[in-house]
């Protein structure tokens, strides 16, 4: 099953970097059994664990992390429930070195996804990398660039787009015209979390974890009392609750219109506000997008209704999902949904079964199809469909930091030729004062407007933004230039 070049392949990579180097010889063959090393165990990757072994022809033969509790337990708790000993890892590095792995899922920070993907290609490894596809837009374009060089099978965990009910209705949408000629598409995550904290001395990594390895590419400055998933709230390693979520949501509004590239421009508005703490990044935030299809609007909200409060923020009976405004009909939904006329009368249900870990297990089918098969176009999300959702997320960002902060005050005025922006703001305004925020004294960062070049996926003359496609790493965690 194993090349005969593969071990020489292996021994001359070197142990901190992968550089470019022919294709291994090896994939996996159909009915061969696929060797799975799930790599990041604390959160999502937990049910990647325990969903994998389930899928016929699938072992699982290993488990990574840089935190050796987390593995232990994770370990552990494996034995018990599958009745066999998975080999540890606690350098990725070591998993592909191993040539008797042959695929890997990355559930790691978002700052490692792209590296982790492009050491997964040069490996000969097909990889399953969470959402989003990566930490920038660069690094998904060398993700894109590796798994073709090496002909490896990547998958992004955006796992909605294996639900067969929505693949049908929205291709519906998109080519019968079920709701008329698009006019807008909203995403919604109306959620609520709460304060990080603002310790006053700096935090210590975990005694259990490796702290460098776990920063990688980005700093070892840590900021943060809870070690794992507050990372998300800092931009060396997350991409705020718009990288975080938003992949989920802009994914929706972007496949339900069929936009198959970057859009012309975008924009932002938004802030963190309530609560007085470390974290870098916005908890209220809206984003535009035009497209010739439709324009997206995305409306991000972490603070409850109203201070003190516990539930989440609704929008047409909405938290979480997408309003699709037709000409003739509108979609309201998320994992369902439904249709609904002019007068509000629900006309048609969207349900469907998205099996089991909430879908995630079709989408782990897929990739399993994908790498049998040897076809990318097999993959419900292959890097690129990833790309060019989580770029949405990446451009929003990018918006966010090159804005100026004004007064939240005069933000009607500033927004008022923007309708899109200029309604949800109205609804934003009234949110931020039920949360405690005065709007006499408080700011709101307004975001540059970007024009983006769709077919060069950069922004025409516009330096700063440019340069915010990719980041400074740390060596030697370099996404190479040169994959
Ligand atoms: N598709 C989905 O529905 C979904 C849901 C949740 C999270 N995610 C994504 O999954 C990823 C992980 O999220 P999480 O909530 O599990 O985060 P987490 O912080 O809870 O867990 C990440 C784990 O990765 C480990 N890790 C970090 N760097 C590592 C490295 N270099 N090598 C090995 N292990 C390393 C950490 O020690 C930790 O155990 C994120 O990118 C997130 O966006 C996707």
């Amino acid at each position: 099953m194993v090349s005969i070049n593969r071990r020489q392949f292996m021994a001359a990579i070197s142990a901190t970097a992968f550089t470019s180097m022919g294709t291994p010889a090896y994939s996996a063959m159909a009915n061969e059994e696929l060797r799975v090393v799930v790599i990041g165990l604390n959160g999502i990757g937990r049910t990647h664990l325990e969903g994998f072994p389930l899928i016929p022809g699938v072992r699982v033969v290993g488990a990574c992390d840089v935190d050796s509790a987390v593995l232990g337990t994770r370990a552990e708790n494996f034995d018990k429930k599958f009745g066999y000993q998975l080999k540890k890892y606690d350098d990725l590095r070591r998993v592909y070195d191993d040539p008797n792995v042959d695929a890997v899922v990355l559930a790691v920070p978002n700052h490692w996804h792209g590296l982790g993907t492009v050491w997964g290609c040069q490996a000969g490894k097909d990889v399953y990398t969470e959402k989003p596809c990566s930490h920038n837009i660069w690094e998904a374009g060398q993700m894109e660039k590796a798994a073709q060089k090496y002909e490896r099978i990547v998958q992004i965990g955006i796992q909605r787009r294996s639900f067969p009910h929505l693949q049908e209705f929205f291709r519906e949408i998109r080519e019968e015209g079920v709701l008329g000629k698009l006019k807008s598409v909203k995403g919604l995550y109306l959620s609520r979390r709460a304060s990080i904290g603002k310790p006053e001395v700096a935090p210590k990594p975990l005694p259990t974890v490796n702290h460098d390895l776990w920063c990688g590419p980005g700093s070892t400055k840590l900021e943060r009392l809870r070690y794992h998933y507050d990372w998300h709230w800092f931009w060396d390693y997350g991409n705020a609750e718009l990288g975080n979520n938003g992949p989920h949501i802009l994914d929706l509004c972007r496949w339900v219109v069929g936009a198959e590239e970057f859009p012309t421009s975008v924009t932002s508005v938004g802030g963190r506000y309530a609560w007085d703490d470390n974290g870098q990044t916005p908890n209220t935030h809206i984003l535009s997008y035009d497209y010739a299809t439709a324009p997206i609007t995305f409306e991000i909200r972490d603070l409850p209704t109203a201070e003190g409060k516990r539930d989440s923020c609704k929008y047409r009976g909405l938290s979480y999902g997408i309003v699709v405004e037709g000409e003739d009909a509108t979609y309201l939904g998320f994992d369902t949904g439904k249709v609904i006329d002019h007068n509000g009368k629900t006309i048609r249900e969207i349900t469907g079964d998205k099996g089991p870990d909430g879908g995630r297990q079709l989408h782990r089918e897929n990739f399993v199809k994908g790498v049998r098969s040897r076809k990318t176009k097999d993959l419900n999300c292959s890097v690129r469909t990833g790309h060019l959702s989580s770029a949405l997320c990446h451009l929003g960002n990018i918006s966010h930091q090159l804005g100026e902060p004004i007064a939240l005050s005069s933000l009607p005025e500033r927004v008022q030729d923007q309708p899109l922006i200029a309604e949800a703001s109205e609804r934003m305004n009234e949110h931020l004062a039920a949360n405690g925020v005065n709007s006499q004294t408080a700011s709101v960062q307004l975001g540059r407007t970007l024009e983006i070049d769709p077919a060069k996926e950069v922004f025409p003359n516009d330096d700063a933004a440019n340069q915010l496609l990719r980041r400074e790493y740390r060596s030697p965690f370099i996404v190479p230039e040169q994959v």
